[in-house]
């Protein structure tokens, strides 16, 4: 008796610890969204099925993904196949919205031209299962994966005809699903795609020069990233004028764009450190977002890059200022900032040499989500976001129940929560990832789902996490589980 006494109490008082740490569907305002998020390349499988043709991203998996991790998307969770299954299951769990996105190379192979009616037909069941289940499809146009057909042709972002080509692609899916998707991201994470697939090449175009991490075998990391990104923000601004006069009257749909989000801090309060962070938030946010807000470049990178910055005419800055109706970010981490710059290096990813400052990453901090949102309301006023990306990953073999998990997502979800009184615009949220994906950092050895995908299984069977449950029951409001709540909560070393 005084053993269940004890426990009781014990429950009690976890109870009574956690409620005053308690997280409700409630505070959020009736219109905002939840729900989970893959891309196609790293979930649909079926790459060379059907009339598709291969992309950037299956050249970079096939040739070994820079060394770091082994894989490819060949067959990812199938999804191309198991779509249904999977919308039951997003359905079953309670989620308003999945994010996901339009493999290019599958629904136009060559990147123009004939439109492939497997790939047409693939998405019109997708988005029809989605919305017969009550579930928002939020759609990105691309997420690392331009057809290999057009790298091939004109080297692909690097190239002015890309914007083109693009814009092309974006006017069949507005015409094909428009009438019922009505969130549209141009481009996923422009400032990694740009840094990272060409300036280190340790993503897909795998662009860099010889002295850098890639292992490149073309690409010029000084000039390249900055390009690329050019021609991303030329090309998202010219889909959103064609979405803008030729769609948004019939559809009234939204068009955005997605940036992977850091937040930075200062090693010390030292000026040259605050000036430092400021000038690693201009060269990673305000590369995209004074463009998108001011329509140029911020002043930090016009005077440290010189002539490799790309500049925009009059009439370009025009298009590109204010061509956003809401903003995606992704976010995971903090970095500290120091105003010394030192030698590349691999351990400090110390990776952006013409923003002459030392980044170094810190351990994973829920509450750093809270100074970004600061940061993009006080520094581009309050467009809406998206939170397109946020979660916890753990080595693929870990336990189904993953508390770690919870616990970070508990903690972000009260995060945004606080920023939402403090004044941010925020309308959704969006958990990474719906179910293990073939990662680009991290291949099948590291996983952030909700659901657990048995790779060795010939059926990739997909089983739910107790953070699937979990968030399954804050999105119907149902109380958790108080031995989810005393594990949590008893277990320091989570978070
Ligand atoms: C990269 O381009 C710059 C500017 O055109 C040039 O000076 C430099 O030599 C190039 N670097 C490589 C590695 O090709
Ligand atoms: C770089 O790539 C070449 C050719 O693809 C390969 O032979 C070599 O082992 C690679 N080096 C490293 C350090 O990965
Ligand atoms: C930074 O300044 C604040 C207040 O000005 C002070 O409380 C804090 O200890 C300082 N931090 C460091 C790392 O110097
Ligand atoms: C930059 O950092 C170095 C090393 O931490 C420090 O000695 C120097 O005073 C700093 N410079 C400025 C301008 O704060
Ligand atoms: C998390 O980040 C916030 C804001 O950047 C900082 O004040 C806090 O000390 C960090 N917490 C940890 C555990 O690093």
């Amino acid at each position: 008796m005084a053993f269940v006494l004890t426990v009781f109490v014990v429950v009690i008082l976890v109870l009574f610890s956690w409620s005053a740490d308690s997280l409700s569907r409630d505070e959020f305002p009736s219109d905002f969204v939840f729900g989970a998020s893959t891309s196609a390349y790293q979930v649909e499988g079926a790459a060379n099925e059907d009339g598709r043709k291969p992309s950037i991203w299956d050249t970079y998996s096939h040739a070994g993904n820079a060394n770091m991790y082994k894989g490819d998307g060949d067959v990812a969770c199938d999804g191309y196949h198991k779509y249904k299954e999977d919308v039951q299951l997003m359905a079953n769990m309670g989620l308003d919205a999945y994010r996901f996105s339009i493999s290019w190379s599958r629904l136009i192979p060559d990147g123009k031209g004939a439109i492939n009616p497997k790939g047409l037909e693939y998405y019109n069941n997708l988005i029809n299962e989605l919305t017969s289940h009550g579930i928002q499809p939020h759609v990105t146009l691309h997420h690392w994966d331009l057809p290999q057909t057009l790298e091939d042709e004109y080297e692909g972002w690097i190239s002015r005809n890309v914007v083109y080509d693009f814009t092309a692609y974006a006017d069949v899916c507005f015409r094909e699903f428009g009438d019922r998707v009505k969130y549209w991201t141009t481009l996923n994470e422009v400032n990694v795609f740009a840094m990272v697939g060409y300036g280190i090449g340790a993503a897909p175009p795998q662009r860099c020069s010889p002295f850098s991490l890639g292992n490149c075998s073309r690409g010029n990391s000084s000039t390249e990233p900055y390009l690329a990104a050019h021609h991303m923000l030329l090309a998202h601004a010219s889909v959103a004028r064609l979405y803008n006069k030729k769609y948004k009257g019939i559809q009234h749909g939204f068009i955005g764009l997605n940036l992977l989000t850091i937040s930075f801090v200062p090693v010390t309060n030292t000026s040259g450190d605050i000036i430092a962070t400021q000038g690693a938030q201009d060269f990673w946010m305000g590369w995209i977002l004074n463009p998108l807000t001011f329509g140029d470049y911020p002043d930090i990178m016009k005077k440290n890059i010189g002539s490799r910055l790309p500049s925009f005419t009059k009439e370009e800055s025009n298009l590109i200022r204010n061509s956003i109706d809401f903003l995606g970010i992704n976010f995971y981490s903090t970095f500290s900032v120091n105003n010394h710059s030192k030698s590349l290096n691999m351990k400090d990813i110390d990776l952006i040499p013409d923003m002459d400052a030392e980044i170094t990453m810190l351990p994973e901090n829920d509450t750093s989500i809270n100074t970004v949102l600061d940061s993009l309301k006080n520094d581009y006023g309050k467009f809406p976001i998206y939170i397109h990306e946020n979660g916890h990953q753990t080595p693929h073999s870990s336990s189904l129940n993953d508390f770690s998990r919870i616990k970070s997502l508990h903690k972000y979800i009260g995060s945004i929560a606080k920023a939402i009184r403090s004044g941010s615009n925020i309308k959704g949220y969006f958990v990474w990832s719906f179910l293990d994906v073939f990662e680009i950092i991290g291949g099948y050895e590291e996983s952030l789902g909700l659901y657990y995908t048995d790779f060795k299984d010939p059926n990739l069977k997909r089983q739910p996490k107790l953070s699937a449950k979990w968030y399954s029951n804050f999105l119907k409001n149902k109380p958790i589980d108080p031995k989810i709540i005393m594990k949590v909560e008893s277990d320091a070393s989570l978070l």
